[in-house]
């Protein structure tokens, strides 16, 4: 197994520490390398500034009160929105393979990161304040890690796998 897909966690605590833009152009760089249903490539990005990040961080807290997710999108350095480009069957699958890879190359580098799906929410208020168009499918934080969580726990194989006789 990579050893990247061993040590991954979500990350929800970020020191205050600016990276380097360099590393989340090559984190989206592995994201557009993933596979996609035809080749149709349905993921867009913004990345987003501290005033969006302050603002949508805030409109969370508003309608849900305090939680993680607000916290880790107002503290993290770089939050990107990942939309899909139109309404093909596939797309949404075809996203979650760009959000693994650029979570992998995230962690190769040594950086964390939160996908955060939860930003669904309040999709009409991103809406008012990012001028796009399109689908918000999800965000993804990636900053300096904080903490070093302990694997959580996942099913045994046993329990999610049937192997027909
Ligand atoms: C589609 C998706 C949406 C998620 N949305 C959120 C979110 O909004 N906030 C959050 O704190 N974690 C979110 N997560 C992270 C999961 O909670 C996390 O992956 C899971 O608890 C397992 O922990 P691990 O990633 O550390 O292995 C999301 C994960 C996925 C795949």
């Amino acid at each position: 197994m990579l050893k990247e897909i061993q040590s991954r966690r979500s990350i929800r605590n970020y020191k205050t520490d600016v990276i380097d833009k360099q590393d989340v152009l090559d984190i989206l760089n592995a994201g557009i390398k993933a596979p996609s249903a035809k080749n149709n490539q349905p993921w867009r990005f913004v990345i987003v500034n501290d005033e969006t990040k302050n603002k949508i961080s805030n409109k969370m807290v508003e309608l849900y009160g305090p939680n993680k997710t607000a916290e880790v999108i107002k503290t993290v350095p770089y939050l990107i929105l990942i939309y899909n480009k139109d309404n093909e069957y596939f797309n949404h699958l075809s996203i979650g393979a760009c959000m693994e890879n650029m979570i992998l190359e995230a962690e190769s580098k040594g950086l964390g990161t939160l996908w955060i799906g939860y930003i669904k929410k309040i999709e009409d208020y991103v809406k008012e304040l990012v001028n796009v168009d399109y689908e918000l499918v999800s965000a993804l934080a990636i900053g300096i890690k904080n903490e070093n969580p302990i694997e959580r726990p996942r099913l045994n194989l046993e329990e999610v796998l049937t192997i027909e006789d």
